[in-house]
């Protein structure tokens, strides 16, 4: 008999009822997966800090002390300055950019665009550092940590406030540095993923991470959007899953048409892995943009935070003006799998009834009783 709720270090460490963790730039759907017995965690990929700071006063109002944040902190340790930076990146790139501006009709950011989306591609540890100062005064119980972990003075900040520290890592060596840097869980994110990944499959990353950590609980992510891939995700030796692509499609999103409509024609083939929104490889919807950049007009993508600064501007106006060929959004291989606009509860009812079933067949296949395996 297999139990109705999941009880595990995870589901204790985070008081919660469903070991499910997810990523959404949208606090809507990161107050609805926490009231649904998950774990919202607010991404600040997007967002200038005043208006994280918005988001996150909401958030203290619909669910205090029970959703979580994440933030990128490259591995960039110098301090940089962006002025300086700014002149390093060549005259044919900002060239390039002008041109496919214009052919793609996108026109310039407004100041009230300005204002909403900030400096939000840009990828470096000073940014990473003012987001953390404006989350900490927030009722934040989880701070996640991407592409790099968290500088020591924000880490003890973090165990000041008792909040738990979540390490994402794509290979094993990431893993032992997050873990080195005190982190409380490890996500083991596979290249299947929507955002920064690395190149290692989630199938043969989860082990590899479990078994470099122990015993420090492990979340599996990318490739995530069922219960029978929760499933395998605990047999893998995983404590919970931390989903991403999924949540486009919840009704709370409340995606814009032209990207919505995408996602739901979109088969696993339609994302690509690309260095020409930050300068890291992210995977994403391939749109326009990204075929403009693999034209053999375009020149390579340059390193971060040098990529994110030169083409950030044209990317938050695209987003401002709705100019569908330049819209993009990271997603993951899953989409081939995203076929309906949901409400966030039922996503998560229907996963883990899901989940569990899969458990009981699989634990079933086990104990070999032939025709009495069905789902
Ligand atoms: C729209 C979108 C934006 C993302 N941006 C970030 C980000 O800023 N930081 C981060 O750690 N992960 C980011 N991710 C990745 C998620 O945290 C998560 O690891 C990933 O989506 C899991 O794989 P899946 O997409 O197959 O569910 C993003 C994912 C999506 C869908």
């Amino acid at each position: 008999m297999v139990s109705e709720r999941f009880s595990n270090r995870v589901t204790e460490m985070f008081r919660i009822q469903h070991p499910i963790f997810a990523f959404s730039n949208e606090p809507r759907v990161v107050a609805a997966v926490s009231r649904s017995g998950g774990l919202g965690v607010l991404g600040t990929g997007t967002c200038s800090s005043e208006e994280l700071d918005r988001r996150l006063d909401w958030l203290d109002t619909e669910v205090p002390g029970r959703y979580g944040i994440d933030i990128l902190f490259p591995v960039i340790t110098e301090e940089l300055d962006v002025g300086e930076i700014e002149r390093q990146i060549p005259a044919s790139h900002r060239e390039f950019v002008d041109k496919i501006v214009t052919q793609l009709g996108i026109g310039a950011l407004s100041d009230e665009g300005r204002r909403l989306y900030g400096e939000g591609h840009l990828l470096t540890n000073r940014w990473a550092a003012e987001l953390a100062s404006v989350a900490l005064a927030h009722r934040i119980c989880a701070f996640a940590t991407a592409l790099g972990p968290v500088p020591g003075d924000i880490f003890s900040a973090l165990r000041e406030r008792d909040i738990k520290v979540i390490g994402m890592t794509g290979s094993p060596g990431q893993a032992r540095r997050q873990l080195a840097a005190g982190a409380d869980v490890i996500v083991a994110q596979g290249t299947e993923a929507a955002g920064h990944v690395s190149d290692i499959t989630t199938m043969v990353l989860v082990p590899q991470v479990v078994d470099a950590v122990s015993p420090t609980p492990v979340l599996a992510a990318g490739g995530i959007a069922s219960g029978r891939q929760m499933a395998a995700s605990l047999a893998l030796g995983a404590e919970g899953v931390w989903t991403g692509s999924m949540w486009l499609l919840s009704q709370e999103h409340g995606l814009d048409a032209v990207l919505r409509d995408r996602l739901l024609a979109a088969s696993s083939r339609d994302t690509v892995r690309t260095g020409a929104l930050t300068g890291k490889p992210v995977r994403m919807l391939r749109n326009k943009w990204y075929d403009l950049w693999e034209s053999d007009a375009a020149p390579a993508p340059l390193p971060a935070p040098l990529q994110g600064i030169l083409v950030r501007p044209a990317l938050s106006a695209a987003l401002e003006h709705h100019v569908g060929d330049a819209m993009g959004t990271p997603a993951g291989q899953v989409v081939g799998m995203m076929n309906s606009v949901r409400p966030v509860a039922e996503m998560i009812e229907s996963m883990t009834a899901e989940c569990l079933t899969a458990l009981d067949v699989a634990g079933r296949q086990a104990a070999r009783e032939p025709g009495k395996i069905s789902r």
